[in-house]
């Protein structure tokens, strides 16, 4: 892992910077808080006309799935019930974008995008590799050599901002490290994507070479598990192997899917715990409370606020009309918060009981990744707290922020410890 040390902090600063070109797409330069808003619409609903970002008060440039449309009517859902009900019905509210629209393309081969039978064909794939009981094969694997080799590096600092020198990379080498990709070739993809809003391109440089030796010799990694897989084809039954475009397509969707979010999220976890000390400390002396804590954490501030559905047929939701044809935004940040499922929602409490909330999704969708997300924050947020003593926020720096609309983590977070 010496590969990990050399690792640039400014270069890794350019090409994680929530306030960066990049993310005005997503809402970047949304940085107030929308909850206040969010319980207003809740209150107010919970299903209204209309898109979530102007709904708060956001009206700059939106790009997320399900987003522009701007042709098509949209409604957004703010209650927990009602984002549940959306995301059990696929038949009427469904991940399949239409035929004339940008994301079209994808649900051929991106299971974001399918349905039925043929979503659960495609996830069934690589289920088994991100089990439960195969969180150990990621640390041992990937996540704890990373996360060591770069506490190895910031610890004689005494400061750094985590979200940057410590974060950014863990999520990115995890998910690259399981395709077989090197660290420098992590981190030309993620320059790429940071580039063009996308990078596939440079991704297929990089992994199309190594899905043909897999093909050749398999090994212990996710592409081997790709090019090995047997689907069914629909129409004749036969079974045969993933083409080349599907097998990069599937990993494609797993890097973006998997390295953004996880990096915001390990942000968001430790900003909630180092601004309620009561809690780090309590974590820190008894470490089973981290599991509560991580999943609190994504009920209380889930980085992804929103996924969409579109509308196959006419529906009536809590009284309110949705044409067929219309995109419906389930707002999961607003139904994390509901005060009929939880006390004191807007407390950040790692010792709720344990219930089902919103912050991977739900129903047929749920994140496939979510195991593998909750092993790399646990390890990560764990050996902080082993090795950084007196772990808390630069008194001398500016505090962390959490900014975004579509995608929400914090700007940085600058810590001291010893
Ligand atoms: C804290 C980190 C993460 C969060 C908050 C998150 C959130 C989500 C959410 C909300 C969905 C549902 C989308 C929908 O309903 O349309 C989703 C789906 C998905 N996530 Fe995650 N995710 C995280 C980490 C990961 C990781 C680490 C991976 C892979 C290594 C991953 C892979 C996926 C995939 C492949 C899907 C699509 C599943 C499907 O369509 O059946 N995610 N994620």
């Amino acid at each position: 892992m010496t590969e990990t040390l050399a690792l640039d902090p400014q270069r890794i600063r350019e090409l994680f910077d929530l306030r960066g070109e990049h993310f005005v797409t997503r809402g970047g330069a949304f940085d107030e808080d929308p909850y206040p808003a969010f319980h207003r619409l809740r209150e107010t609903g919970p299903v209204h006309e209309g898109i979530v970002g102007p709904l708060v008060g956001y009206h700059g440039e939106a790009f997320f799935q399900g987003l522009p449309y701007p042709d098509r009517p949209h409604f957004s859902v703010f209650d927990y019930a009602t984002c549940q009900e959306v995301l059990r019905d696929p038949e009427t509210f469904s991940s399949v974008p239409p035929p004339d629209s940008p994301e079209a393309a994808m649900a051929k081969s991106v299971m974001l995008y399918m349905d039925g039978e043929q979503h659960r064909r495609y996830r069934a794939l690589v289920q088994s590799s991100f089990v439960p009981k195969r969180g150990r094969w990621w640390i041992d694997r990937w996540i704890q050599g990373t996360v060591d080799a770069l506490l190895d590096a910031i610890e004689p600092n005494g400061r750094a901002d985590l979200n940057v020198d410590y974060f950014a990379a863990i999520p990115l080498l995890t998910i690259c490290g399981s395709f077989g990709v090197s660290v420098a070739d992590a981190l030309r993809i993620r320059e790429a994507a940071v580039s063009d809003g996308q990078g596939l391109g440079v991704f297929s440089e990089i992994v199309m070479p190594i899905v043909e030796a897999r093909r050749r010799e398999p090994q212990d990694d996710l592409i081997s598990v790709l090019v090995q897989a047997q689907i069914t084809d629909e129409e004749t039954g036969e079974r045969h192997a993933l083409a080349d475009a599907d097998v990069l397509g599937f990993s494609f969707l797993l890097l973006t899917a998997g390295s953004g979010t996880t990096w915001k999220q390990l942000g968001i976890t430790t900003y909630a715990l180092l601004t309620h000390p009561h809690w780090l400390a309590a974590v820190r002396s008894d470490r089973s409370l981290l599991r509560g804590a991580v999943e609190e954490s994504l009920r209380w501030m889930p980085t992804d606020p929103m996924f969409a559905r579109h509308v196959k047929r006419d529906a009536t939701l809590h009284g309110v009309r949705i044409p067929e044809g219309s995109v419906i935004h389930l707002c999961f940040a607003a139904a994390n918060r509901d005060p009929a499922r939880w006390e004191r929602p807007d407390e950040f409490d790692p010792t709720r009981p344990p219930s089902t909330h919103l912050g991977f999704g739900g129903g047929p969708h749920i994140c496939l990744g979510m195991h593998v997300a909750r092993a790399e924050i646990q390890t990560a947020i764990s050996a902080l707290l082993d090795r950084l003593p007196n772990l808390r926020l630069d008194p001398d720096a500016e505090p962390p922020r959490i900014t975004g609309m579509y995608e929400r983590g914090p700007t940085s977070i600058p810590v001291v410890w010893g």
